[in-house]
């Protein structure tokens, strides 16, 4: 059994969390339509929707925040971001945006022309959303091992190389940009090897196609490579960051991940072609090109949070917890996808209540149910999501390979302590599956459905 390592920190301010009664839990779900969305935070006990803007910052991000100069041009902390950037990752053009999505924005608004092509291992729903609307064709070329929820491949997050290769040839001068995703979060936060990050690019090269990095969870990634791939074990995290941004054009990135800020991220490049052009759009989406929609103490923040990130104490704690929290709950039993990602546990929810049919939403039944024996909220990842109505069959659904449930780990926010509370719920519920209903939509928006959809049990 692995040993559960404590926390690299202490605790300097706490913020008080409680766990209403059953009734009142009824209650919330009541309101909120049976979906976690749409219930209020003061009645979650521990928040699992995401570790998306949700880390706890250091002591010295928040001194940081005092040092901001809210100047609207040429602030210091946009220096400092920069140079932070630069030194971490070797891109030398950095452009700040306030969050992730707006990085793929600009870049896809900037590089796409209709009828595109972008592969990526696998689009975040952000990245294919901006593509597509831009015109362009997203394309998912993670290895099969990738989408098999127990296959224990250590890079389940590799780019399927021979898949790539046939697609850069059969759609020559219409792929401005091939993508990797590090971690591979639509896949279970699976990361990608550097060998895979050397290749993907040295195939990119011969079809002289620029590779850029979806880099939101890049240190993650790093500390897998470093645990998993033979020769790494002996380089720090930071020269394994460095080589894989080398074998890069370019990254976008969300800071509200392994930036370890509630908001905030950039769009870095190498070549100074597109830099121009990214720059007249940002002042007209987000700002002038020295805050991109931030204040300067948020970029401040970043650059502490970016270099943080990178201690390997911090990084053995983070991806041990996690690690922990799933084999706990895998020990005892419980579906879940392995090896167990880096930033969240994923269940599989057809597996967990086999009783239920894939149109009952067996993921989403799960979600309520860890709310209403928990307080715990986690999301549906699954027919809810992605869930497309069959042109062939008027009322059934098209429904995807896969029904998960998400349980992602804030960084830095709860202790193992909370997890084992976690994993008691969940064992609990899988003691008795049966008593798990299933869901029936009631009312839904005609896209991103999951957001607000309403349910009822069946
Ligand atoms: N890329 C990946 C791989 C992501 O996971 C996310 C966000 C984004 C891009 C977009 O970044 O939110 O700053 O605009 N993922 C969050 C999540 C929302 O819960 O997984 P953003």
């Amino acid at each position: 059994m692995r040993k559960l390592s404590p926390e690299p920190w202490r605790v300097k301010v706490v913020e008080r969390i409680r766990s209403i009664g059953p009734v009142e839990r009824e209650e919330a779900l009541h309101r909120a339509g049976y979906n976690v969305f749409g219930i209020a935070s003061e009645d979650i006990y521990i928040d699992l929707l995401t570790d998306s803007g949700t880390s706890a910052m250091s002591d010295a991000q928040w001194a940081g925040l005092m040092i901001g100069d809210e100047s609207y041009a040429g602030g210091r902390n946009y220096r400092r971001f920069e140079q932070t950037v630069r030194d971490i990752f070797g891109l030398p053009h950095v452009i700040p945006t306030h969050q992730g999505r707006v990085a793929e924005n600009l870049l896809f608004s900037t590089v796409l022309k209709p009828g595109d092509v972008v592969p990526n291992n696998t689009h975040f729903d952000t990245t294919r959303a901006n593509v597509e609307v831009n015109g362009g064709v997203a394309l998912d070329f993670v290895i099969p091992e990738g989408k098999e929820p127990r296959n224990r491949h250590p890079f389940k997050g590799n780019m399927d190389l021979a898949r790539l290769e046939r697609c850069l040839e059969e759609n020559r001068g219409r792929v401005p940009l091939v993508m990797l995703t590090l971690t591979n979060n639509s896949g279970g936060g699976q990361p990608v090897s550097l060998a895979n990050v050397q290749a993907t690019h040295d195939l990119c090269a011969r079809h002289g196609v620029p590779l850029v990095i979806d880099a939101c969870r890049f240190a993650e990634n790093a500390w897998f490579i470093k645990q998993r791939e033979p020769g790494q074990a002996g380089r720090s995290v930071a020269e394994i960051v460095r080589e894989i941004f080398a074998l890069s054009e370019g990254c976008t990135m969300s800071a509200k991940k392994d930036g370890l800020t509630n908001i905030g991220g950039f769009l870095a490049l190498r070549e100074e072609a597109w830099v121009e052009r990214l720059k007249n759009m940002l002042i007209l989406i987000e700002g002038f090109p020295t805050y991109g929609g931030l204040a300067g103490r948020d970029l401040e923040a970043i650059a502490i949070g970016l270099e943080e990130v990178l201690d390997e104490d911090y990084l053995s704690f983070r991806i041990g917890q996690v690690t922990a929290f799933g084999e706990d709950l895998a020990r005892a039993g419980v579906p879940v996808v392995e090896p167990i990602g880096g930033h969240a546990v994923y269940i599989d929810a057809r597996a967990f209540a086999p009783h239920l049919a894939p149109e009952e939403y067996p993921a989403e039944a799960l979600t309520i149910a860890l709310y209403r024996e928990g307080g715990i909220r986690a999301v549906e990842i699954g027919g809810v999501m992605f869930g497309k109505p069959d042109p062939e069959r008027p009322g059934r659904e098209i429904l995807p390979d896969l029904d998960l449930v998400r349980l992602a780990v804030p960084r830095r926010v709860y202790t193992n302590s909370h997890l084992q509370y976690v994993a008691e719920v969940v064992k609990r519920l899988h003691r008795e599956p049966e008593k798990l209903r299933g869901v029936r939509i009631v009312r839904q928006a005609p896209v991103l459905r999951h957001f607000t959809a309403e349910f009822e049990l069946v």
